[in-house]
C-alpha cells in the first residue's frame, strides 16, 4: 500500500498546471460508443479512473491509441455489450456505458455499481429515464440487462439532480427517435463539456448548463475532435491547499468562470484572488478565517470541495458549519482529521468545526478520493510529519499530486 509522507509548515509558492477534468473525461470517453467513427480527445488526464474506463471500453472492442494526454478511440467493432462486475465495482462511473450501448446497439448488460464510501449511490434515475424512452430493463444477478429496438424521445423529470444520470440519458437521447426533454437536469460544467463533444459529433442538443436540456435524436453520429475542459475540483483543491498552508500560487490552464462559489468562499476566508484569462492567482499571508459551506448541485457550492474546505476550517480563526446535502456519508475524513487534533462535532449531515491554531502531524488513512485530498491539505498545514495511508484513492482523481505539490515547495514524498 503506497503512502504519502508530508512535513507540514511550508508555504506553497509558484505555478501549477491544471489537468483535464476527470468528471468530464469519463462520460466523454463513453460517448465514443455512440459512433463507428474515430474520436480524437486531447487534455485527457493521466488518472487511474481514466485507465479503468479505457480498459472497460477496450474489453468491449473499443480500440484506443494513447499518445501522452491524447487518446484516439474507435468503436467501429464492438463485440461485447457488457460491463462486468469486477470492473464496475472499482469505478461507479462505469454506469455511463449503459446509455450509449443501449442507444447504438439496442442492448446492454451493466453490473449494478455497488455503494461506495460516501453513500449507497443508487442508479434508479438512470434506469427510470431509459425505461421512459422505451427500454425493457431487468435487474438480474446484480446486473442491469437493458434491451430496446430503438429508443424513443421522451419527457423525463429527475426527482433528484443527478450528474451522471443527466449524462447517461443525454447520450442515449442523442441517437433516439424523436425529441427528449430532460427536466431538473444537472447543470455541472462537465455536463456542458459532454454536450459540446456530442454536438461536435453531430448531435442536436440545446440547454446544456441549464436545468432543462432538449435533445433531438439523429440516426447516427460521426467522429470529432474534442479537448477536455480543465478540472475545477483539482483547481479548487490546490487553491484551498495554498489558503491553508499560506503562500502565493498561480494556476495555469484553469477556468475561474466555473469556480465562482469556491473563489467567493476563499475570499471570505481572507485569500487575495486575481484572475486573468486562464490564470488564477491566490495569495494568503495570514491564518484563514473560518467559512460556512453548504453543498448543493451546481452552481451552488460543490460537494466535491466539501472535505477540502473542512480541512482549511480545522486551522482557521473561528468556528464554522459544514452541511453536506448531496451524499449521506461524506464525512469519512472527520475521524482522520481528529487524529491530527482537529475539533469537529458531527450531527447528521452537519459538522461544526472549531478552528485551532495548530494541528499535530500523525498517521492517517484515506477513505475516498476527496477525503484523501482533505487529509493532504491538513498534513501541509500541520506541524511535524503526517503519513497518509491508502493513497490509491488519491491517484484515482489527482494527476501526480505529490509532484505538483513538491514543485510548489511542499515537503511531500511518496513511500512505496
Ligand atoms: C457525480 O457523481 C460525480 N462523479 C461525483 O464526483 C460528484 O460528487 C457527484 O456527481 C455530485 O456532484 C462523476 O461525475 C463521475 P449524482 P454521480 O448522480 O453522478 C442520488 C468525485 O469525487 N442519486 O449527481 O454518481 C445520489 O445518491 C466524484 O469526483 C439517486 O438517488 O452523483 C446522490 O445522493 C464523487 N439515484 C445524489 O443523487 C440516481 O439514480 C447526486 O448523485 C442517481 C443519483
Amino acid at each position: 500500500m503506497q503512502k504519502l509522507a508530508i512535513q507540514g509548515g511550508s508555504p506553497l509558492n509558484g505555478e501549477v498546471n491544471i489537468s483535464g477534468a476527470k468528471n468530464a473525461a469519463l462520460p466523454i470517453l463513453c460517448a465514443s460508443l455512440l459512433s463507428s467513427d474515430s474520436l480524437h480527445f486531447d487534455n485527457v488526464p493521466e488518472l487511474n479512473d481514466i485507465s479503468t474506463m479505457c480498459k472497460l471500453l477496450q474489453q468491449m472492442g473499443v480500440t484506443i491509441e494513447a499518445n501522452g494526454r491524447q487518446r484516439v478511440l474507435s468503436a467501429a467493432h464492438i463485440d461485447k455489450l457488457e460491463a462486468p462486475y469486477d470492473m464496475v465495482k472499482t469505478m461507479r462511473a462505469s454506469i455511463l456505458v449503459l446509455g450509449p450501448l443501449l442507444a447504438r446497439f439496442g442492448e446492454a448488460r451493466v453490473s449494478l455499481p455497488g455503494g461506495c464510501a460516501i453513500g449507497s449511490r443508487p442508479v434508479d434515475l438512470h434506469i427510470k429515464g431509459l425505461q421512459a424512452m422505451g427500454a425493457e430493463i431487468q435487474i438480474e444477478h446484480g446486473y442491469i440487462h437493458a434491451q430496446s429496438k430503438r429508443l424513443k424521445g421522451a419527457r423525463i423529470f429527475f426527482d433528484l439532480v443527478s450528474v451522471t444520470g443527466t449524462e447517461n440519458l443525454m447520450m442515449a437521447a442523442a441517437l433516439a427517435d424523436g425529441v427528449t426533454i430532460l427536466e431538473n437536469a444537472a447543470r455541472e460544467p462537465e455536463v456542458v463539456d459532454l454536450a459540446n463533444c456530442l454536438i461536435s459529433m453531430g448531435a442536436s442538443i440545446e440547454g446544456a448548463g441549464s436545468d432543462t436540456i432538449c435533445i433531438t435524436g439523429t440516426e447516427r453520429l460521426h467522429g470529432a475532435i474534442h479537448c477536455i475542459m480543465p478540472d475545477r475540483i483539482e483547481s479548487g483543491t490546490f487553491l484551498v491547499a495554498a489558503a491553508s498552508a499560506g503562500g502565493n500560487i498561480t494556476l495555469t490552464n484553469a477556468r475561474a468562470d466555473i469556480l465562482d462559489n469556491v473563489l467567493e468562499k476563499l475570499q471570505e476566508a481572507g485569500a487575495l484572488i486575481k484572475v486573468s484569462g486562464n490564470l488564477i492567482n491566490l495569495q494568503m499571508h495570514k491564518r484563514p478565517l473560518a467559512v460556512n459551506v453548504r453543498t448543493a448541485p451546481y452552481p451552488a457550492f460543490p460537494t466535491d470541495m466539501q472535505a477540502q474546505f473542512m480541512a482549511m476550517n480545522t486551522i482557521a480563526e473561528g468556528s464554522s458549519m459544514v452541511v453536506e446535502t448531496i451524499f449521506e456519508n461524506r464525512f469519512m475524513h472527520v475521524q482522520e482529521l481528529r487524529r491530527l487534533g482537529a475539533q469537529i462535532e458531527v450531527e447528521g449531515n452537519t459538522a461544526v468545526i472549531k478552528g485551532c491554531s495548530r494541528l499535530e502531524g500523525a498517521t492517517i488513512m484515506a477513505t475516498d478520493l476527496r477525503a484523501s485530498a482533505s487529509l493532504v491539505i491538513a498534513g501541509l498545514a500541520a506541524q511535524g510529519e503526517t503519513i497518509v495511508d491508502r493513497i490509491y484513492h488519491l491517484d484515482r482523481g489527482y494527476e501526480h499530486i505529490e509532484s505538483k505539490l513538491s514543485a510548489l515547495g511542499a515537503q511531500i514524498r511518496r513511500i512505496k
